[in-house]
């Protein structure tokens, strides 16, 4: 979703970003590779490794929880 809670997949519900307590480096793994078990495709040659440095850093900054 827009503000970081996951959307409906065909498995459940796709994680809650705004509490997500993987670092930049691992979401960057995780919107690259996926978690294929778990309904969540791979983003590899979809966005290019930039951008999704860039969606990272936006998960962890503006995406996140402010304690
Ligand atoms: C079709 C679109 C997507 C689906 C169906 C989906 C689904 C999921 C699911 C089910 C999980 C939980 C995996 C688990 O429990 O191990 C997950 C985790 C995750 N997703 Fe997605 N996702 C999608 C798109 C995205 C996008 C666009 C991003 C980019 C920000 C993203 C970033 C993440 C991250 C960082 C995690 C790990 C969260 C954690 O372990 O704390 N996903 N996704």
């Amino acid at each position: 979703m827009p503000d970081g809670r996951g959307g409906q997949n065909e498995g459940g519900y796709g994680a809650d970003l705004r509490v997500t307590k993987l670092t930049v480096d691992e979401v960057v793994g995780v919107v690259t590779n996926g978690r294929q078990s778990k309904g969540m495709p791979s983003f590899k040659g979809i966005i290019d490794d930039e951008k999704i440095g860039l969606v990272a850093n936006y998960v962890k900054t503006v995406i996140k929880l402010k304690e």
